[in-house]
């Protein structure tokens, strides 16, 4: 069977974001933002304050950080020896989910398990030492409200984590009091920051001229310096970071996969603009398509974003990875043409991804600049999306182009790998040395 002509270009259409277009996104974006600098009920972006602005950059000590913010928890223990530099001396990983073992994201998961599970971490991060007082930087990467720089509440889950008992509650007491239970009295919480947040601190850390810090990986979100925010529980300086939340930006036009997809998620109506970008959605749009072009409308082939990125690389004449990948996740073999089109559908989904998330980097950019000129800047983006993701990379660079004319040569961006944990221990620096 060969896919219908007329169906697959109406799909490939769906997913192509013309440069007319992406400047519109990219103005709306900046608009949504500008509403919400003035009352943030007005944006469909929930800009929550972080309570730190930039690191001076002398920021020095020992401290733990905790990332969490995927379905892999981190614990760090981090020397910062200031002008940039630093040193991981002990790294602990575990996912939260082990099929068939283990799941403390799910429903049936409950707050005292998840948190137990990571103070067991930070335990053995500090290989048991019950003595030795340790401040950490907790990296909790989900939309929450705070005050200070200890207390974020969550909001709400997003990226289909479901674990009873978190919402509503403040992150940092779960996590002191499943230490508590522990025995680890000597660790104390002194931070807690946004993944996009702890990327910008670690970033401008190393690299002067950093003002956006962004996560384009599982989930997608990004913040940046606002300059006219203060605030005497402000830590840092140059204003405050503002976390944008905006996975959750919703003023642009979804298509139809799109819309399908959020109405079968766990959140519909939330996250709608991550839902069209971050790893963790890409491949179930994918296969959504996929599934019409096969006529058999509704059917999961659990096709991820990693499938996606072996497809697109799969560059070989007979195209023979391709096939083997669709084959043992959709279960046909389809001929060299159709997997031709299936890979260059999973590369138009990659690229509309790029361009939109390009366009919300160039909002930020002309916000910061108001009606001055465009300064030399670098935008600094963690995930695997970003660095892994065959043309994610060089399309976010084009659209940037694309938008900002010969202003792009002031503005790039660069990978900060690994930025979630130092920027918790920069965080913590920052609280604990004022
Ligand atoms: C989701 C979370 C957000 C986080 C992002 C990247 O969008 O709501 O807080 O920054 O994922 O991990």
């Amino acid at each position: 069977m060969a896919f219908n002509q007329e169906q697959f270009k109406d799909i490939i259409a769906e997913f192509t974001i013309g440069g007319e277009r992406l400047h519109e996104i990219a103005a709306t974006f900046r608009q949504d933002l500008q509403l919400g600098l003035r009352d943030v009920t007005q944006s469909s972006m929930r800009m929550l304050k972080s309570y730190v602005g930039l690191p001076s950059g002398k920021e020095t000590g020992e401290y733990l950080a905790l990332d969490f913010g995927g379905t892999n928890i981190r614990v760090f223990k981090i020397r910062l020896d200031g002008d940039g530099k630093f040193e991981i001396l002990k790294r602990v990983g575990r996912p939260l989910i082990v099929p068939g073992e283990y799941n403390y994201i799910s429903k049936d998961a409950t707050a005292e398990q998840m948190f137990g599970f990571i103070a067991e971490m930070i335990d053995d991060a500090i290989d048991g030492d019950h003595e030795t007082k340790f401040y950490l930087g907790h990296t909790f990467s989900f939309p929450s409200t705070q005050d200070n720089l200890y207390n974020a509440r969550l909001i709400i889950w997003t990226k289909e984590f479901a674990t009873q008992g978190v919402e509503g509650e403040v992150a940092n007491d779960l996590l002191v009091e499943a230490l508590k239970r522990r025995g680890v009295n000597n660790v104390e919480p002194v931070a807690v920051l946004n993944d996009t947040v702890a990327v910008l601190l670690s970033a401008a850390y190393k690299t002067p001229e950093t003002f956006i810090g962004s996560i384009y990986a599982t989930g997608h979100n990004t913040c940046y310096l606002e300059p006219s925010i203060h605030d005497a529980n402000c830590f840092g300086e140059g204003g405050m970071i503002l976390n944008l939340e905006c996975g959750n930006f919703s003023k642009l036009v979804p298509n139809r996969f799109d819309r399908e997809y959020d109405e079968k998620s766990e959140k519909p109506g939330e996250q709608r603009f991550e839902k069209m970008v971050s790893g963790r959605y890409m491949g179930e749009l994918f296969g959504m398509a996929i599934a019409e072009l096969l006529g058999e409308k509704g059917k999961n082939y659990d096709l991820t974003s990693v499938d996606m990125s072996a497809i697109i690389l799969d560059e070989s004449e007979n195209l023979g990875k391709a096939t083997d990948i669709i084959m043992a996740k959709v279960g046909h073999e389809l001929e060299r043409d159709d997997v031709a089109k299936i890979r260059e559908l999973a590369s138009a989904i990659v690229i509309r991804s790029a361009r939109l998330v390009a366009a919300s980097f160039v909002a930020l950019v002309w916000q910061r600049a108001g009606s001055g000129k465009i300064q030399k800047q670098h935008v600094a983006v963690d995930g695997s999306v970003y660095e892994k993701m065959p043309l994610a990379k060089e399309n976010i660079t084009k659209a940037i182009s694309e938008l900002l004319g010969e202003d792009a040569a002031n503005v790039d961006t660069i990978l900060d790998n690994g930025g979630s944990g130092l920027g918790a221990a920069i965080a913590a620096a920052m609280a604990v040395q004022k």
